[in-house]
């Protein structure tokens, strides 16, 4: 049976989800900003692409269930911080560290939560940077800091993540040890992967700032 909100709560949480939202929108902003400046005035972009989610009620309730927390607004809003959340695939782990940095140095950021799942991976193989950021949201006479949980990736990374967790959901977190070192061994080879695509770049030189002349093909 799915798990959901009263009638009043779904009410208190729609609103809340509009400050979430805002908050998406502001962080997707930067991170969009980032990318027009890199696309335009520089011969290499770190980013590859942005996705970004507001987490469902279905889904906030189910997880609210989860962690044994009252299925409630209030409760998601002080127990939540993945509600606004964004994912920025980057080209190399390089890449994922700069965007890092970059982030940092914005001073109207409150950074609440940082895990380097790249130089310390999970033991299931996965790899990704999160962060949980506070942003500011002005409104008309307040200012409201909402967190949006970012997710910092590379596309190899991505790939690995997406199909572990549809594996995860089908066996409902049950994997049997042969695909989990299967998977294991996939995390492995495509850290590998990576790195050797790296070095290919960096023998190329492509991340040299002046612009390149391209071939005609
Ligand atoms: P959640 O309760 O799932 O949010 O986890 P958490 O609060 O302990 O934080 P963590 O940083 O471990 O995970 C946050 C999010 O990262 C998850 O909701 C997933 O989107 C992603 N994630 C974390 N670990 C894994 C993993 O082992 N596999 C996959 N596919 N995704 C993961
Ligand atoms: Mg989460």
């Amino acid at each position: 049976m799915a798990v959901l909100f009263s009638s009043e709560e779904f009410e208190k949480l729609k609103e809340a989800l509009v400050f979430y939202n805002c908050a998406l929108m502001n962080v997707r902003t930067r991170i969009d900003i980032l990318l027009e400046y890199y696309t335009n005035l520089r011969s290499y972009n770190p980013i590859e692409h942005v996705k970004n989610r507001l987490k469902s009620p279905e889904r906030i309730a189910e997880k609210l269930q989860r962690r044994g927390f009252d299925i409630t607004s209030e409760c998601a809003v002080k127990n939540l911080t993945d509600i606004a959340g964004i994912r920025c695939i980057c080209s190399y782990n390089r890449d994922i560290f700069q965007m890092v940095a970059i982030l940092k140095r914005q001073p109207d950021i409150k950074i609440i939560g940082e895990k380097d799942y790249v130089s310390n991976p999970k033991p299931s193989g996965y790899r990704s940077y999160h962060m949980i950021l506070e942003v500011p949201v002005y409104l008309s006479e307040t200012t409201e800091y909402i967190p949006v949980e970012l997710q910092l990736r590379t596309q190899a990374m991505d790939f690995w993540a997406s199909l572990e967790h549809k594996v995860k959901y089908k066996y409902n977190d049950q994997m049997p040890e042969t695909l989990l070192k299967a998977l294991l061994s996939c995390a492995n080879e495509i850290d590998d992967l990576d790195a050797k695509m790296f070095n290919i770049q960096e023998v190329a030189d492509l991340t040299r700032q002046e612009p390149m002349q391209l071939p005609n093909t």
